[in-house]
């Protein structure tokens, strides 16, 4: 029998052992999540909580946690779980933590609810027989492992400058339209090559563009990841890969983020 209650400053040290543990067997798995983590600040966070934090009690012992930051944006108020926002010992406990937590967050307004897992289908599991699916995945590779694609003679990839930005705008809006295809995929409501044109501005971001004869053909924007729990230092974010339709499944992409990767790791 699995018992739910809002958690309680006394449930501190238990819950923070659950998210250690946590993240060290996901380092284990992945090593390429740190599993470097500030129990004193992650203590502190949980009892300076305003949101609630639910947690999962089993024979009086804690078999699960469950926190989500009831966010608002243009899209309206969602609810957000980060990775160390859940933890449960079976989908018994997690049934029962999200029966409480979702109905909470439904009344609070936040009708979507995300949660950040590790990219491996036992992490996904449990969360599909609540009905999620998934949204966004992220892949990470060690910059020195990539090899880069050559590209035949005429193309070649540089970064781009403000004299790409109409051509960047073109193409975000493509990428757009391809995001909107996807399965239950949410978007902004910009319009198209908004979001370009404030990502560009940003003096850390980098756009990226193949070519041919002048011609732009693909792009895609990197920029420095900040150091955020589970990630490391000097990690790069690459990402709004964008292939002109009639140039696809030729490898351009393939080459384009390769040799963009190859030029970080120089
Ligand atoms: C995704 C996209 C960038 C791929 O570009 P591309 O130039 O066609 O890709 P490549 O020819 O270099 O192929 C790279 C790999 O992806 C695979 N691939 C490409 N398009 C695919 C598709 N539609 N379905 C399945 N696999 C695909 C290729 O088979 C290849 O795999 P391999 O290396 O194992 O052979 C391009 O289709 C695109 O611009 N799509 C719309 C925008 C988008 O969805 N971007 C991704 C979100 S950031």
């Amino acid at each position: 029998m699995v018992h739910v209650r809002p958690f309680d400053a006394r449930d501190t040290d238990a819950v923070v052992a659950r998210v250690r543990a946590q993240l060290l067997d996901a380092h284990v798995r992945e090593p390429f999540i740190n599993d470097a983590f500030d129990e004193v600040d992650f203590a502190r966070a949980l009892r300076a909580q305003h949101a609630p934090l639910w947690v999962a009690l089993r024979g009086g012992r804690i078999v699960g946690h469950l926190y989500g930051a009831i966010l608002d944006d243009a899209r309206g108020t969602s609810a957000w779980v980060g990775p160390d926002g859940a933890s449960f010992d079976d989908l018994d406990v997690l049934a029962a933590l999200y029966a409480q937590a979702g109905s909470h967050w439904f009344q609070r307004g936040a009708h979507e609810h995300w949660v950040w897992i590790a990219n491996r289908d036992d992490a996904f599991f449990p969360w599909s027989e609540l009905g999620f699916a998934k949204e966004h995945r992220r892949g990470v590779v060690r910059l020195r492992d990539v090899e880069p694609v050559a590209l035949s003679t005429g193309y070649r990839v540089r970064t781009g400058g403000v004299g790409d930005l109409d051509v960047a705008r073109e193409l975000d809006a493509v990428l757009d339209e391809a995001q909107r295809e996807g399965p239950n995929f949410f978007f902004a409501e910009a319009a198209p090559g908004e979001g370009i044109t404030d990502t560009l501005e940003d003096p850390e971001v980098r756009l990226h563009v193949l070519e041919r004869d002048d011609h732009v053909l693909a792009q895609c924007v990197t920029y420095p990841l900040d150091l955020r729990r589970g990630s490391f230092d000097g990690v790069v974010h690459l990402s709004g890969v964008v292939v002109r339709d009639e140039f696809r499944r030729r490898g351009l992409g393939a080459a384009l983020v390769t040799q963009v990767l190859a030029t970080l790791r120089d």
